[in-house]
């Protein structure tokens, strides 16, 4: 049964769709994650949950219960909804103790005293701050100060986290850390999370299921394997990991990599009914192709143009004509130098049509 529905959700402001008709099934105890690029509507999402933002249009419930609906003039302030939050800049209270941070929101609320002691210790700790709880979060290091804002939200034993970019201010070793203690947590704790990331390899790290979203419109919902693996559309394909498009155009019902007169033949070649399409594009990832030898049937004749050392891996960049593609290899593996002319096989590809 889902948990958390959202359901037709619109947010516009002014003339600007930041949401558009948002529809979204989270279960209990799932982490789902939204990516998009800047400006796509994340946070309004988050905060449309919360209820810090009031929608155009829409409904928003947890279990059977009616967050917010315009139509039904109904508005649940966000003190009343039993989520946690945590957001970007780490907002903690330099002037309190760690653990008065961490027990305001139970104040706030006029939970009991002994509650309130109980429950922000249990935080403290499930967080590895309780030697810290009488100082002041301000000496904390940035993961330390991460880790207030996370108990603070666990605090209140929400059913659901909010966390909108709670790592970005990190170090990439220390994200790394924390996101396994994010991913513990809920383990312990069971409540669900929305998850917002800049961040692919976190939100396929954590999540159960990714939202991909573009301009306010939701493109895919899915697994990380799927997302990855069966992109809903080209966006999806260049948004999530590294890809490699070229443009391809027919000419005597064959066709060539645009600007070029390298073909695609054979089992590489696109269907009759897409050749000479508008905005006709073979896409691939950089790890998805490799260096044959010369004739080796549907493989492209290229010049390698770079060769990067990245320490695990090997970056080429192959040209053809005007056109260029990344190839990743494995530090091993030994290929082509630049200036060299190199045969490339891609072991999967896709075909896209038209602007996007
Ligand atoms: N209070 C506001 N008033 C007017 N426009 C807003 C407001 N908040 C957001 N917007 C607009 O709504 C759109 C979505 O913004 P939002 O902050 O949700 O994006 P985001 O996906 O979180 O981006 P980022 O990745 O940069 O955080 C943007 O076009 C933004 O300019
Ligand atoms: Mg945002």
């Amino acid at each position: 049964m889902s948990y958390i529905r959202l359901v037709d959700v619109t947010k516009q402001f002014g003339k600007v769709t930041a949401v558009d008709k948002l529809n979204l099934e989270i279960e209990k105890g799932e982490c789902f994650s939204m990516l998009g690029p800047s400006g796509c509507g994340k946070t309004t999402t988050l905060r449309m949950v919360a209820g810090f933002e009031d929608l155009s249009d829409g409904e928003v419930y947890v279990g059977d219960n009616l967050l917010s609906s315009p139509k039904k003039k109904y508005y649940l302030p966000p003190e009343k909804r039993n989520f946690g939050m945590v957001f970007q800049a780490f907002a903690v209270w330099p002037h309190l103790s760690v653990y008065e941070n961490v027990a305001f929101p139970l104040r706030i609320r006029n939970v009991e005293a002994a509650e309130i002691d109980k429950r922000t210790t249990e935080a403290l700790r499930a967080t590895n701050l309780l030697k810290e709880a009488n100082n002041s979060p301000a000496n904390l290091s940035g993961g330390g100060k991460q880790r207030v804002a996370l108990a603070r939200a666990l605090a209140i034993n929400p059913d659901v986290m909010l966390l909108d970019e709670p790592l970005s201010s990190l170090d990439p070793h220390l994200r790394e850390e924390m996101r396994f203690e994010i991913k513990d947590l809920q383990k312990k704790y069971g409540f669900s999370i929305m998850y917002v990331t800049h961040d692919q390899s976190e939100a396929m790290a954590l999540s159960d299921r990714i939202l991909v979203m573009k301009l306010g419109v939701v493109q895919q919902i899915d697994t990380p394997f799927n997302v990855y693996n069966n992109p809903a559309n080209k966006f999806v394909f260049s948004f999530i990991g590294l890809s490699n498009f070229l443009n391809v155009n027919a000419a005597n019902g064959k066709a060539f990599i645009a600007g070029s007169e390298v073909e695609i033949a054979g089992a590489l070649a696109p269907k009759a009914e897409i050749l000479g399409a508008d905005g006709l594009t073979i896409a691939t990832r950089p790890s998805e192709i490799s260096f044959v030898s010369e004739g080796t049937p549907d493989s492209l004749r290229g010049v390698v143009t770079r060769k990067a050392f990245l320490g695990e891996i090997i970056d080429y960049q192959v040209k053809f004509g005007d056109q260029e593609i990344r190839v990743q290899k494995g530090r091993r593996d030994i290929g082509p130098e630049v200036g060299e002319n190199c045969s490339v096989a891609f072991s999967r590809h896709f075909w896209y049509t038209g602007e996007e």
